[in-house]
Parts: C-alpha cells; structure tokens; sequence
C-alpha cells in the first residue's frame, strides 16, 4: 500500500519514527510529509532513511509536479502521528497552509489519526469539538493513552505506541474477517522462580505474540492476551492478563480459554520449575561450590486444553527449536503435534540471533496430520497474517 505518514511538531514525533519504521517492515511504500515543526523534533535524515524516500515539508518545492495534491492523491491511507492539537484544529477547520493539510484535503484514502498533547490541551473544549468533528467525518482516532507526558505530568495526551497505532491504521483498510471471533493469545516466556530475587527464565520476548493479538484484533476479533514477562510494552488495544511463571499462566490460560473460540499458545513454557522455593535468597556462603536445583515436571498447559477442547474450537501451538536441519525441524514438529493433540503447529528455529527477541521470524505451520498448510518469513506482523489467514 501506499501510505502517507503525516508527522506534526510536538515531542512524540520522535516515537513516530517507530510508526514509519513498522509500516515499512510489514511492506509498504511509506511517503513521510512532517510539517516544518516536526522537523524540529525529529531529522529529515532519519525519517529518509527509514522511509526509503524523500521526506516532503515545504508547499513550494515540486510545484511543476503539482505535489500538494498529487502525494494525497496516491495515498491508500494516510496516518498523523503525532496530531498536535492545533493539527488537529487545522483538521478540523479543513485548512490548507501547509504540505499536510494540502495533502490530506486532496485525498479519498481513510485518516487515521494519533493525538498527543497535554492533558489540558486534550480536554479543552475547542480540542474535545475538533476530535467530534473529524470522528462525525469518519477519521479514525488512535488514543491518546495514559501515562507519563514529557514534563512532570502524566495523564491522558501520550501518543499511543507506535505497534498500537499501526495495528488500528491497518485495520481501517485491511480485512475483517475475525470479527465475533474470542481469540486467545499467550506470549513472552514464563520465569520459575528460584528464591525472591532469582528466577529460571528464557529469551522470548512476548514480540511474535504481541503482534498475532495486534493483528487478531485488526481483524475484528475479541482478544484477550496472557503475557508472559513481555520484553516490550503491552499493547493498550487489547485485554492483557499479566501472569510470572507457568503455574500463574496455566491457571489464566485455563480461565480464558474457557471462554475462547481460538486458542493460540505462543508463549514459550518452562518445562521444569524448581521443586523448592527458597523463602530468602539463596546464599552461597550456604552453599559453598555447587549449588544443586532439583527440578520437577510443569503441567502441559497445551496438551491439557487439547484434550479438553470444545468442539469447534481450534488449538494452536507453537514449537520453538534449535533444530538446524529442515527437515528434522519438520519431524520434530510432526512428532510433537502428535503427542500435544492441537490442531495447528507453528514451527519456528530459534536461537542465539533466530526466532526470540528479534523483529523477523520465519516459520511452518503443519496441521495435524503433519502436512505444511502455510510457509511464511517476514515481520512479526505479516508472519502473523499468514497465520490468521489460515484460521480465517
Ligand atoms: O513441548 P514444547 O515446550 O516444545 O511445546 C511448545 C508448545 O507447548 C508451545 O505452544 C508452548 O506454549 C506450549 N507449552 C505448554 N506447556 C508447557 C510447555 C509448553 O503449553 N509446559
């Protein structure tokens, strides 16, 4: 698609660079236009080499190209991120004096827009009116959240993350074909804890569930998602259960799956977690030069819910290897498929710099028989496409 991110002068521009950043990593053609005061905030340089091309600011240059309507005119969808509140009044008032308003006046393609301002800004009635006008006129408005604002401040006017406001612009124009749909998503990795202070972890870092709940619900779909020790900020768009180790996880999955039409576990689960918790932290000066951990069996959450599941209700599991050959990964996933009863298994090689805590993955989804039903390589996001795709 071609995307028009329109960036605007106010301190969060420099989170919009993620906005930029994400819509470029999922595959689209992202034209940035940032207003003279947005430039102030964030360098042209950045926003060029994030975007792969030109940035564009200023009403006079291609006027032979006639560029103060031809950009909006190519847009498919059109994103402000951030919309300060005197954008969002230019908005509101239909003005055109500069390259974004320009823009956005000559364009059909869907607005969606991020406002950030302080609080105060954000409840005055002349901002509160304009937000109505340009909801009464079909734009879509992402956030603001709550939270901490540049000063000393926190409230309501924190520009939405970046991941939230690109999963919202997204679903403006992409399919709907979840809609009605209870999904649930577990990620990030589940940490045993040893003492207090010390816990038997992993490297997951909630990414890969993260963007399946992002993309679930830009697809209509209810989501709820168990996180796991997330790595990255939880998405604000959907309902989040925060759970630590995996009998915590075991107890929220089986709640919510009670209730889900979708179960998706992309969390990664220890195995094995200490027998023994040590009210105090463990010292070594008890211990001397070896400490021994005896470790017992953790329930399989996945196994449990497979064999449990309502008719109609799919499972899908998610099997993380260090596997390097093709097709041994392939057999350990069909093997584990069988021994875990779900109806889709996404398997995907990880280690040292593969699969966990990075922004691409590449993965196989067999069904239960054992045959390949989706190949995809890619961003999170679009990997996660590729999934609901199948489930749709
Ligand atoms: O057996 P393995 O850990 O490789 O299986 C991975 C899949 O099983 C993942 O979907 C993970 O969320 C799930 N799992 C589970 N309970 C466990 C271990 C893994 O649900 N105790």
């Amino acid at each position: 698609m071609n995307i028009v991110v329109g960036i605007t002068g106010g301190i969060a521009a420099y989170k919009a660079v993620n906005v930029v950043r994400a819509l470029v990593l999922a595959g689209h053609d992202v034209h940035v236009v940032a207003t003279e005061n947005a430039l102030r905030f964030v360098g042209r340089p950045t926003l060029e080499a994030l975007s792969r091309n030109l940035v564009h600011s200023d009403l006079y240059e291609g006027v032979a190209e006639v560029r103060h309507v031809a950009i909006g005119q190519a847009a498919d969808l059109i994103v402000v991120a951030p919309a300060t509140a005197n954008t969002i009044a230019k908005l509101a008032g239909g003005f055109a004096d500069d390259l974004l308003g320009n823009t956005i006046l000559a364009s059909t393609a869907p607005l969606v827009i991020a406002p950030a301002m302080h609080t105060e800004m954000w409840q005055n009635p002349a901002t509160a009116h304009n937000i109505e006008v340009l909801r009464s006129r079909g734009v879509t408005v992402v956030g603001p959240a709550v939270g901490q604002l540049t000063g000393k401040d926190a409230g309501p006017g924190r520009m939405s993350e970046p991941d939230d406001i690109v999963a919202a612009a997204l679903a403006v124009v992409g399919p709907r074909d979840l809609v009605g749909k209870r999904i649930l998503v577990t990620a990030g990795g589940t940490r045993e804890p040893l003492d207090p202070v010390r816990f038997i972890g992993n490297r997951s870092s909630g990414r890969q569930g993260i963007a399946l709940a992002l993309a679930a619900a830009a697809r209509g779909a209810d989501v709820t998602l168990i996180a796991a020790n997330l790595e990255v900020a939880a998405p604000a768009s959907v309902a989040v259960v925060r759970v630590g180790s995996t009998l915590e996880l075991a107890d929220a999955t089986t709640d919510a799956a009670a209730s889900a039409d979708v179960v998706i576990m992309a969390a990664a689960v220890a195995d094995y977690r200490p027998e023994v918790v040590a009210e105090r932290k463990i010292k070594k000066e008890q211990q001397g030069d070896v400490l021994d951990l005896r470790l017992v069996k953790n329930p399989d959450i996945l196994k449990g819910l497979s064999e449990i599941r309502r008719p109609g209700q799919v499972i899908i599991g998610f099997a993380a290897e260090t596997e390097p050959d093709a097709a041994a990964l392939l057999e350990l996933g069909r093997a584990k498929i069988a021994r875990k009863g779900c109806d889709y298994l996404v398997i995907n090689r990880v280690g040292w710099s593969e699969g966990f805590a990075t922004e691409s993955n590449t993965v196989t989804v067999i069904d239960r028989s054992g045959v390949t039903v989706v190949e995809a390589s890619g961003t999170k996001t679009s990997v996660s496409d590729s999934i609901l795709d199948l489930l749709a």
